[in-house]
């Protein structure tokens, strides 16, 4: 059980912290483990902003009952549906059992879907519509795909409060639960290895929505999501918003990174020597081993890289599962504004890197250069000729940036 935490003048966080979280929704990961966070207000009417995963909510009912007795919850608003979030609202309604429980008109079916519960008093709220607790109104906000169709932000304009679900989260399990009592660069690479593995397909609607912050005049003290540390000093919410933009942008970063597994190493020789070639470049270059490496840690160093270049040797026609694994991976977060490149070595049919160019080519990437393939073991001559590739891949991703910035894509 965690200690509720007061975030303001009867503002409270009632979440969880998971220590031991490593796998972050059977698709990506969490490293330094998560926290889900909820939120209490206390008014003449009494309101809880999300719950936490079923593990947790006995937790999380224990916190809050330190604050209030649970009966006395008059309304509970589910954000966002996914059972991190809401796996513990049978619990809470059990012991709550509160006027109303307020989610999206998405939300409303995923409630049904995910517990099969129709006599819930579900009160559906869309972008717009206002709740009243007394001293203080909540005002809810389109956040459809940040990043499920039900998400949606709840803003409590009084206290400049944005409770943003999973937008805005880090998977970070600590003794702080605010940004400025933790370590910058840890923070900065967590809110951007989430982003990139959650958010990054819907950077389309994270543009939206800080749009409309900022013409809405929706000035914001505490930035609060549901996952790890929140945001309350202007600096941290200044910078978060920015930051959210930036990743949205992807502008194409003159730094490259090589994935590739291997069989009898000959991929990985083309692997280092195009390495050789885009370091003399003068390009930073990540090289990742897919075996070694989660896809999640790919995604997050590819958030970095103007240039994806991927290596694997051809096997039973094809290329090695792991390759496919991640690219699959990869195309799904529909990573924009990077060029490609492919390569990998064969014994006698040589289909990959064929196979592995197409599939860049699906994701929307240029590939300046042909795809490169080496016949069994690299010679002198073979890797000083993918050391050339390397060089020349440097010039275009060079070029790749410098056009990118003249001449930007239309939103
Ligand atoms: Fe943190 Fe979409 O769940």
């Amino acid at each position: 059980m965690m200690r509720p935490l007061t975030l303001a003048d009867d503002i409270f966080w009632v979440g969880g912290i998971d220590f031991e979280s490593r796998d972050f929704h059977g698709y990506s990961r969490s490293p330094l483990g998560t926290t889900y966070n909820a939120y209490l207000i206390k008014d003449r009417k009494n309101a809880l902003f999300d719950t936490v995963k079923e593990s947790h909510g006995p937790g999380l009912l224990e916190s809050l009952s330190r604050i209030l007795p649970p009966e006395q919850v008059d309304y509970i608003v589910v954000n966002h549906l996914e059972l991190d979030h809401s796996g513990s609202l049978p619990l809470l309604m059990e012991a709550c059992r509160p006027e109303a429980l307020l989610c999206s008109p998405q939300g409303e079916k995923f409630l049904v879907g995910h517990f099969g519960r129709r006599d819930w008093p579900v009160r559906v709220v869309s972008a717009g519509d206002t709740l009243s607790l007394g001293r203080r109104n909540v005002r809810f906000l389109e956040a459809r795909m940040l990043h499920w169709p039900d998400s949606m932000f709840s803003y409590i304009p009084e206290e400049k409060l944005l409770i943003t679900n999973d937008a805005f989260g880090q998977n970070i399990a600590s003794t702080a639960r605010f940004a400025d009592e933790a370590d910058p660069s840890l923070l900065r690479g967590a809110l951007s290895e989430y982003y990139h593995n959650i958010i990054l397909p819907y950077s389309p609607q994270v543009l939206k929505i800080l749009d409309q912050i900022a013409a809405q005049g929706i000035a914001v003290n505490i930035l609060a999501p549901d996952h790890g540390l929140i945001f309350r000093t202007p600096e941290d919410v200044a910078a978060t918003l920015a930051a959210y933009r930036d990743f949205a942008l992807q502008r194409p970063q003159k730094r490259a990174l090589i994935i590739y597994d291997t069989m009898w190493r000959s991929t990985e020789s083309l692997a280092h020597a195009l390495y050789r070639g885009l370091a003399a470049g003068g390009v930073d270059t990540a090289v990742m081993h897919l075996k070694q490496n989660h896809h999640s840690a790919v995604m997050s160093e590819l958030a970095h890289c103007g240039l994806l270049a991927v290596g694997s040797p051809t096997h039973n026609n094809t290329i090695l599962p792991s390759t496919a694994g991640v690219l699959t991976y990869l195309k799904g977060l529909r990573p924009k504004n990077k060029i490609g490149a492919a390569f990998g070595s064969f014994g006698w049919s040589g289909e990959s890197p064929k196979i592995l160019g197409e599939f860049l080519s699906g994701m929307g990437m240029a590939l300046p250069e042909p795809p490169f393939s080496c016949r069994l073991v690299p010679t002198a001559s073979v890797l000083a000729s993918c050391e050339a590739l390397g060089a020349s891949l440097a010039t275009a991703l060079d070029k790749h940036c410098r056009d990118f910035a003249d001449s930007p894509p239309e939103r």
